[in-house]
């Protein structure tokens, strides 16, 4: 018995030892393998590109939620005619953003809404009516909408009745806020309303730094209406919505960025993201310039503009732009409330747009506010 035993101990731990020294070699092939790769990586494939790879990872999930047959064989289809340079479209868009309101609590220095920009259109709310109107000529097509653009969503009393309405016809919802504008009856609503994904603009870990861009903002309030919330989710019993805490960098900031990491995970918040904030207003125009005082810039650009393709930006008023950064009435490609969508998808401004990346154009026949844009500064560099 007990020289069955010592064998049997015998073999246990020569099988043992040999699973941790294969675990072991494993692990190291994998990470020699792993760095190996990232170097060929890096060679062969910009940060642009992989950070390309990671945005669709996250969207695979929209697919995956709320894909159906039709969605996904109008994304192929998508993906084709922007891959053939195609310039009249029969799929449609399948991203679609909807601005709940153009209105704002804060007055942040790099947006437009925040610096209350001459040229912007009136500031206004979405209407629940219109809203309707608007997503179910585009429900059929999309994994999700982004139900914000340039103003606070939250200021929207209407805004979880559109955010049912989407889940109900099986459409995904995301959202950014300031989150400085929340109470209980809100977050009943909002956990209640089934919305994907929020993402919560907090950048700093102390009201001093938080509101050097977020005039007007208050930190604490902020913080107390993220613990509402996980505490809603909670109680409610829901997964959703994922929320990110999103941190913008700036240089007056990036010294909180770890006690702002610690702060969301002590919250119970999902993710914590950072992104390099604009110091600049966010206008196409600033952008492109940026991009003719850095010419390397245009290494990362991909070849087309993909959004001409691929989505939609429509104001409260039902303006539709070609672009997320596009915000005067002169950059608008025609009225989503009022119009067809088919009708502005292959107007002479979406047509000419797409030209620039797939034929040589007469350069003049390009609309605003792609010929203020820094794909069109590159097709013009390079002689098209
Ligand atoms: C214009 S805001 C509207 C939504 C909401 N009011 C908010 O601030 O989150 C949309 C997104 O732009 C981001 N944003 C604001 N200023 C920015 C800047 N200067 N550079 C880059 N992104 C910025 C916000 O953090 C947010 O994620
Ligand atoms: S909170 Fe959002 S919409 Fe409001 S001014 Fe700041 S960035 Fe613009």
């Amino acid at each position: 018995m007990h020289s069955l035993g010592f064998s049997w101990f015998k073999k246990c731990l020569v099988q043992k030892t040999s699973k941790i020294l294969l675990t072991k070699v494993s692990w190291s092939l994998v990470t020699m393998i792993s760095i190996i790769n990232l170097h060929l990586l890096r060679h062969y494939i910009s940060i642009s590109k992989i950070m390309r790879l990671v945005a669709y990872q996250k969207y695979a999930f929209y697919i995956r939620k709320f894909g159906s047959t039709k969605k996904i064989k109008n994304l192929l289809q998508n993906r084709q005619e922007l891959k053939k340079g195609r310039t009249v479209l029969t799929s449609f868009p399948y991203k679609v953003t909807f601005d709940p309101s153009s209105l704002c609590n804060l007055q942040c220095k790099g947006c437009h809404t925040g610096i209350k920009h001459p040229e912007m259109i009136k500031p206004q709310v979405l209407k629940f009516s219109d809203f309707k109107i608007m997503f179910d000529k585009i429900k059929d097509y999309v994994f999700s909408v982004s139900l914000y653009n340039w103003g606070e969503p939250l200021l929207n009393k209407d805004i979880f009745k559109m955010i049912a309405y989407a889940t109900e016809n099986n459409v995904g919802t995301t959202m950014h806020s300031n989150f400085n504008f929340f109470n209980e009856e809100m977050a009943e609503k909002l956990v209640r309303s089934g919305l994907t994904h929020l993402y919560l603009s907090i950048d700093g870990a102390s009201q001093d730094t938080y509101s050097i861009y977020r005039i007007n903002g208050d930190y604490n309030k902020v913080l107390k209406n993220v613990e509402l919330l996980v505490r809603k989710k909670k109680e409610l019993k829901k997964k959703f919505p994922i929320v990110t805490w999103k941190f913008l960098t700036f240089d007056h900031n990036r010294h909180e960025l770890n006690l702002a990491k610690e702060k969301s995970r002590l919250l119970g918040v999902n993710d914590f993201e950072t992104f390099e904030a604009n110091p600049v207003l966010m206008d196409i125009r600033d952008e492109a310039k940026k991009y003719s005082e850095n010419p390397r810039l245009f290494d990362n650009l991909s070849e087309k503009c993909s959004s001409l393709w691929s989505s939609i930006y429509v104001g409260p008023d039902g303006t539709l732009f070609p672009c997320s950064l596009a915000f005067r009435k002169e950059e608008s490609f025609g009225n989503l409330l009022t119009s067809d969508f088919k009708d502005i998808w292959n107007n002479k401004s979406y047509i000419n747009s797409r030209k620039l990346f797939t034929e040589p154009i007469n350069l003049s026949n390009v609309p605003i506010p792609c010929s203020t844009c820094k794909y069109f500064l590159r097709c013009k560099n390079k002689g098209r």
